[in-house]
């Protein structure tokens, strides 16, 4: 072999053995490679926290990663934002299994269901690293803390705003973000006990969402068509109400039809603002990211953090948004 030859051949070598080490860290550090560099060569961060939401790109939960992201800030701490782009248990699952593996200080995430979360959150926790639960909790699982609404209560206080909005008589369609996760089953369980001892109120049909409201809305059509009896929704995740609006606007259906929701988004605070959606249940995404975020550095601390904070949860109608001096309704700044 000629000498030219012979350092092509040990380049290649070279070449092949640094692809190998990338791809190797970079398989490893999936949770940080996305990462501007800048950001992490710059600044020293006291500790290094994931949150891991149900569905990245859900309104609802980027106030989750701001109320995060600003109590991150403040205390010198680096976070990241990973997850499924559309709600999915098993990316969920790996994301934070890889978070995991690359040695993360603490991961914020749900606790959706006991027999898929527990385990690994037990196996992470057992691996030294802290898991606080975030808006939905994970009881039994060795989570160090859960921070978040009392998701019974949440529903109990929807099913008691319905009677009272229908006077005690109607219809009911529940149309909810997942019949087998931990935070839907239980406001559908709430809302259920709060209605039981109402005869005249009827739940005719229960649907899943999969917290889209697209997929909300399509039940939304399906259930009017099925059940024409049906006078009254409760969407039990931020996007199900939004979707029940839309179909119920279309339909010209607003004058017979009482929609409960969940949150305060936007779009719900104007279908609200309109009348077409009656009451939502009022949650504090942002207080949750950010709580989560200080009780988190609190247990790094060995400071004692309590294992369950309840964020707030009311109801919410058209007549807690105050009129502007022309008269619209205004929402609460
Ligand atoms: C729930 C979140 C859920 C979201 C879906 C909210 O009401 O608290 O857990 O991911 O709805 O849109």
């Amino acid at each position: 072999m000629s000498r030219l030859s012979i350092t092509a051949y040990s380049l290649g070598i070279l070449f092949f053995l640094i692809s190998c080490s990338l791809s190797i860290f970079y398989g490893y550090k999936v949770v940080t490679h996305h990462l501007p560099q800048e950001q992490m060569a710059n600044k020293k961060y006291k500790y290094h926290f994931v949150l891991v939401p149900e569905e990245l790109d859900n309104e609802y939960w980027r106030l989750v990663e701001k109320g995060a992201k600003d109590a991150a800030k403040k205390h010198g701490v680096m976070l990241e934002y990973v997850g499924p782009k559309q709600a999915n248990l098993d990316d969920h699952l790996k994301t934070i299994e890889m978070s995991a593996a690359s040695k993360v200080d603490g991961i914020l995430t749900q606790g959706l269901s006991d027999a898929q979360f527990n385990p690994l959150i037990n196996k992470v926790v057992e691996s030294g690293i802290p898991v606080i639960t975030v808006d939905t909790d994970a009881p039994n699982s060795k989570r160090m803390a859960y921070i978040g609404t009392d998701n019974y209560y949440s529903g109990f206080l929807a099913g008691k705003e319905m009677i009272a909005d229908t006077k005690g008589k109607a219809n009911v369609a529940i149309i909810t973000g997942s019949f087998y996760k931990n935070h839907q089953q239980q406001r559908v369980k709430g809302f259920k006990d709060a209605v039981r001892s109402e005869i005249n109120i009827k739940i005719i049909d229960i649907e899943e969402s999969e917290i889209s409201r697209v997929r909300a809305a399509e039940k939304a059509y399906q259930i009017i068509a099925e059940h024409p009896e049906v006078n009254a929704f409760f969407g039990t995740s931020a996007l199900d109400d939004i979707g029940i609006a839309q179909v119920i606007e279309k339909y010209n259906k607003q004058k017979q039809m009482t929609i409960i929701g969940f949150d305060t988004l936007p779009e719900t605070l104007d279908y609200i603002k309109k009348g077409t959606i009656k009451a939502t249940v009022v949650q504090e995404p942002y207080k949750m990211g950010y709580g989560a975020v200080e009780m988190m550095i609190n247990l790094l601390k060995g400071k004692t953090v309590p294992s369950i904070v309840h964020t707030n949860t009311s109801i919410l109608t058209a007549e807690d948004l105050p009129l502007s001096p022309l008269g619209r309704l205004e929402e609460n700044k």
